[in-house]
Formats: C-alpha cells, sequence, structure tokens
C-alpha cells in the first residue's frame, strides 16, 4: 500500500509529525507550512530540509491543494484568536485568515482530504470559527467528533487543556458514533479513563477534578527530568532580581510532584501562568519559605529574602524536560543555533505529542477493524 499523504498546516517543530509517526501511520509528510522560520529550522534539523514550506498558508491556490490530492491534513491554527488570555476575536482576527482560507479551499477542492484533525486552545469550541468549520465540514459530506483532553488523563503530570476535532470523509465512520457534544476521553483508548464527562460543563481551573475522576495514575515529575548532574543549575537558575520581585507568583513543583501546569510561548519570560518552575530542595516547605522570605523583605532585610528564596533552589524546567514532559520522543533535539528562549517559546507553542497520536490512532480505527 502506498503511504498516506498527510499536508501538516501550522507545522511548527512537527508535533503532528512525531504523534502520526508515535500512532506508527503509514504517512509520508507531503509538505510541512509554518512562517516561522525558528520553528522551521528546527523541524529540518529533525526531519529534514525537503518537506519544509516557508509560506503563509493563504497564499496557496486550491489548484494547488487539489493537485497535491493529500489524506490527511493536520492544523494547529494560531491560539491568539480564541485564547482566553487575548480578546477573542475569533474570525475577525486577522490571525484566523488562514484558517478560514483553508475551510473556503476544502469546500471547492475535488480531491478532499479523507482525514482532518484540528488542535486549538480551549475556547474555540465557543468561536465563530469552530461553528464555521463545522458548517464546511457539514456541507462537504464529513462525519466529526469534538473532544476536550488534557495529558493528565493519560497519567503525564502536565497539563494542556486543549480543543481537537477529528473528521472523516464519508461513508468513512468512527467505531463510536459521534456524539453531537464535546467527548472528555478518546473511545477505545487502553490508555485513558473512559467515563463520560461532558467538558462543556466543565472550566479550566477543574482539571484536578477530572484527575480525580480518572482511572489513569498520574506519575511523578522526577520521571520527566533530565538526570540532576547533567543540569547545568545555574544557567537554570531563577535570576535572583525575579525571584525576589516575581517568586510568589510562581507555580512551583518538586520532583515528587505529579502536576505541572501548562508551559506556554512566554515561559521564562514571564513568571505567572506560563509554566511551573522546579523546587530542587525537596526538603523545605515552599510557601512557609516565601513567607519567611515575605517577613526578612518587609524587615529591610532584602539579603536574608534572598538567602532564602535561594535554599529553595528554584530552577526552570530545561526544554528537554518541557519536550518530555509534552511526549517528544529522546530522538528529537534542537540545533545548536537555537536560543533557550527560542527553544521554550517553540515547545510552548507545540502539542503534547503523545495525547495527539491517541486521537490519530482512533481515527484510523474502523468500526470493522477495532
Ligand atoms: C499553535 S502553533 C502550531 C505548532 C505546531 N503544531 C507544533 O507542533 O509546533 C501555530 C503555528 O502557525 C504558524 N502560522 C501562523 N499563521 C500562519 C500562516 N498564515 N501561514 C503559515 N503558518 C502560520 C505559526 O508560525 C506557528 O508556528
Amino acid at each position: 500500500m502506498t503511504p498516506l499523504k498527510m499536508l501538516e498546516f501550522y507545522s511548527g517543530i512537527g508535533g503532528m509529525h512525531y504523534a502520526a509517526t508515535l500512532a506508527d501511520w503509514d504517512f509520508e509528510v507531503v509538505k510541512a507550512f509554518d512562517i516561522n522560520n525558528v520553528a522551521n529550522d528546527i523541524y529540518k534539523h529533525n526531519f529534514g530540509p525537503k518537506t519544509v514550506g516557508q509560506r503563509q498558508i493563504e497564499a496557496l491556490t486550491l489548484e494547488y491543494y487539489d493537485k497535491v490530492a493529500a489524506d490527511i491534513w493536520t492544523m494547529s491554527p494560531p491560539c491568539q484568536p480564541y485564547s482566553r488570555l487575548g480578546l477573542q476575536k475569533g474570525s475577525q482576527d486577522a490571525r484566523s485568515r488562514s484558517f478560514l482560507h483553508l475551510l473556503q479551499v476544502l469546500e471547492g477542492m475535488k480531491n478532499r482530504p479523507k482525514y482532518i484533525l484540528v488542535e486549538n486552545v480551549k475556547g474555540f469550541e465557543e468561536s465563530d470559527s469552530r461553528d464555521l468549520l463545522v458548517d464546511s465540514l457539514n456541507r462537504c459530506n464529513y462525519t466529526f467528533q469534538e473532544f476536550l483532553l488534557t495529558p493528565l488523563q493519560l497519567g503525564i503530570p502536565n497539563s494542556r487543556m486543549r480543543y481537537y476535532l477529528l473528521a472523516k470523509q464519508k461513508p468513512l465512520s468512527f467505531v463510536q458514533p459521534p456524539t453531537n457534544t464535546i467527548l472528555g476521553f478518546i473511545p477505545k483508548s487502553t490508555h485513558m479513563s473512559t467515563e463520560f464527562i461532558d467538558n462543556r460543563t466543565r472550566t479550566l481551573d477543574n482539571e484536578d477534578a477530572l484527575v480525580a475522576l480518572s482511572a489513569v495514575q498520574i506519575g511523578s515529575v522526577s520521571r520527566y527530568l533530565e538526570p540532576e548532574a547533567t543540569v547545568n543549575f545555574d544557567s537554570h537558575a531563577i535570576p535572583d532580581k525575579t525571584l525576589l520581585k516575581h517568586g510568589h507568583v510562581f507555580d512551583i513543583v518538586k520532583p515528587s510532584t505529579h502536576r505541572s501546569c501548562c508551559f506556554t510561548k512566554g515561559y521564562y519570560h514571564y513568571a505567572e501562568a506560563t509554566g511551573s518552575i522546579l523546587q530542587m530542595n525537596e526538603d523545605l516547605l515552599t510557601a512557609e519559605t516565601f513567607d519567611k522570605a515575605a517577613e526578612a523583605k518587609n524587615k529591610g532585610n532584602e539579603q536574608e529574602a534572598l538567602e532564602l528564596l535561594r535554599s529553595l533552589r528554584l530552577r526552570y524546567f530545561t526544554p528537554r524536560e518541557v519536550a518530555n514532559l509534552m511526549g517528544f520522543p529522546d530522538t528529537f533535539t534542537f540545533p545548536d543555533s537555537s536560543t533557550i528562549k527560542q527553544r521554550y517559546r517553540t515547545l510552548g507553542n507545540s502539542i503534547n505529542v503523545r495525547l495527539v497520536s491517541e486521537l490519530m490512532s482512533y481515527l484510523m480505527k474502523t468500526p470493522n477493524k477495532s
């Protein structure tokens, strides 16, 4: 059989490519499109220079897509138009133009993809872009299922609640008939709890409740860390100025902790809500130490405050550790030319490879060969 032809839109550092490999798909990426040259260099470094297309997706015509006649489209369009931290302008935001272009192309095509996978932030499901996507899929004769899922459900100690949509061109069908609701689990997944939880009723802050409901044991952060002796503590330590000024807003976890928060592209740049910080000194109580430091600072004793905070041995997760939590294989590496900021930024934009590979396996299952 000839491998399935895949077009990887918004390919970034190739999360979808890795996920398809992990899902054991028989596939070939015909083209991986992205406009970000840093991400493209990382993609090329890992997969070779040929597949990357440094192009604006909206610049490619219907004729091009029909000629390629790909079997699979994967898409993780920019999330800023839908993010709860943004203005949530949806389709009115210029950054959703390329996605709307793809929907238009899909409607006009003769050789439509058999399979489509869309990934975006939680919030996308309430946007007008999601409604336009669903309308296009209906007009183009697809069957589809939507999901809201987090890697915690696979036992990975990292939050990353995301929206996913899987679509198949009829008469292809899913193992479990689509529900017309947003599923909170992957049917038939042997790695995920199967009780039905309608995510529409849940908020992001309720992810802990989901973990409590899950039948899956969540591993500790330590499993995802590089050996301590190989990490240069000083180059990942939190600078003194940041410790004193912003230390109290960090989300701090220890190697023995069974959770960490979502790593975003702002990690390393902003202190709050961009990803967890590691406390390497497991013996000290975090809150108590911060209270003591605040007391010292209030008394004008900044040096004592700093020494107390330093004793926690706080450091950033290394890019490799973030990649581990996001399910990237050991073979994934960065080119030497990429800076640490670029590494965090591109990882923060990417996907959880293991979770997406579970979805990809489900996408290929058919009712008779499940
Ligand atoms: C959410 S990230 C996707 C990351 C990717 N899934 C990965 O594994 O790294 C969105 C990507 O879309 C790219 N992008 C945004 N607008 C684009 C456009 N009009 N044409 C091509 N790429 C675009 C950005 O450069 C960014 O890398």
